[in-house]
């Protein structure tokens, strides 16, 4: 609540805690001083969204309530914090121009090669099997986008919900690893499993969980070094169980280290597409480690190699709902 010549005659404790050493900053702002000239102008309402830069840029939503209907001779601010929403908003509509971009790219080659086929390759078989060829390998790189992108949305969808199955870690990992052998053989890597005798069962839902295991695994593969070796373990730890794929590849530069999770986010553009990445598989990663409670790490060194970790909990725990 302001006076007559709006300096501040009292706040409540909320205002105070998250605006207490920057009312001036918000009181000074331009942005609302006009919208109060505009309020004790039109006896209405008005608002002001305005952004204060320090400490960290915060978006504020000030509402000036309509002089009259409150205090005589005061003003009163209403004050939120919308740094959340925005910043959400601002993802929001990151993630469909990027989806947008991802998917145009190999739509735009599709319908080049159509034309080219229609075209100047009418009558030119070994141009048609090349051109194919390509086509065939964009349709997929779209089918496998939308796939991904549909299973993002659908682990987000019960995100909230944690699994409630068993699993047995070594069954698992002796169904899943197998399949990964000509792929390995292909880059001439050797893939070790390390299991501690005895793990708990954790609390997991198996399709996930192989997902999970999936992704790591494959970036191993794609992007670990040829002739390398990757290896997987899971031990017991702090209630839960460690399961990490470590591989002895180039590595991934410490700038990036943070942002990998994030969807469609790629260390280097070129040679993820070139292996046929559509970068979301660390995104669907965190989404399913987040849905069990879990924990997710990444840890590189530069010219050394990249250890991804990831904790679940086991099961009959105390926090553990289904015990
Ligand atoms: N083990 C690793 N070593 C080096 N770089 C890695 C490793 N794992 C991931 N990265 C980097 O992180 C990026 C994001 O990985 P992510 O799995 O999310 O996407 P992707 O592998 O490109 O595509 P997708 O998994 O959807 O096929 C990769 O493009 C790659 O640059
Ligand atoms: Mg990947």
């Amino acid at each position: 609540m302001l006076d007559a010549g709006h300096r501040l005659r009292s706040a409540n404790k909320a205002a105070m805690n998250a605006f207490g050493d920057q009312v001036a900053a918000v009181l000074r702002h331009p942005d609302l001083r006009a919208a109060m000239a505009r309020a004790l102008a039109g006896g209405a309402s008005e608002a002001a969204e305005i952004s204060l830069p320090v400490p960290v840029e915060r978006t504020v939503q000030a509402t000036v309530l309509a002089p009259g209907r409150t205090v005589p001779g005061a003003t009163v601010l209403v004050l939120s914090d919308r740094t959340r929403e925005r910043a959400v908003e601002r993802m929001r509509a990151d993630f469909v121009a990027n989806a947008s971009h991802e998917l145009r790219t190999p739509l735009a080659s599709l319908i080049g090669f159509i034309e080219t086929l229609r075209g100047p390759a009418a009558d030119d078989p070994p141009a048609q099997r090349t051109f194919l060829g390509i086509m065939a390998r964009e349709a997929a790189r779209m089918q496998r986008l939308i796939d991904d992108l549909l299973s993002l949305s659908r682990i987000e969808l019960v995100e909230h919900q944690p699994p409630s199955g068993r699993v047995e870690l070594a069954d698992l990992l002796n169904t899943l690893l197998p399949g990964f052998a000509p792929r390995l053989a292909e880059r001439r890597t050797e893939m070790a499993l390390s299991l501690s005798p005895a793990l708990p069962q954790i609390i997991a839902d198996p399709d996930q969980l192989s997902q999970v295991l999936h992704n790591l695994i494959d970036n191993a593969i794609k992007y670990g070094r040829e002739d390398g070796h990757i290896e997987i373990r899971a031990e017991a730890s702090d209630r839960g169980v460690v399961l990490s794929v470590a591989d002895d590849g180039p590595g991934i530069p410490r700038q990036h280290l943070p942002r990998l999770t994030e969807r469609f986010y790629r260390v280097d553009q070129g040679r993820s597409r070139a292996v046929g990445g559509t970068g979301l598989g660390l995104a669907i990663v965190k989404h399913i480690v987040n849905r069990h409670r879990g924990r997710f790490t990444i840890e590189s060194t530069e010219g050394e190699g990249t250890t991804c970790r990831v904790w679940l909990p086991a099961a009959g725990q105390p926090e553990d709902p289904s015990a």
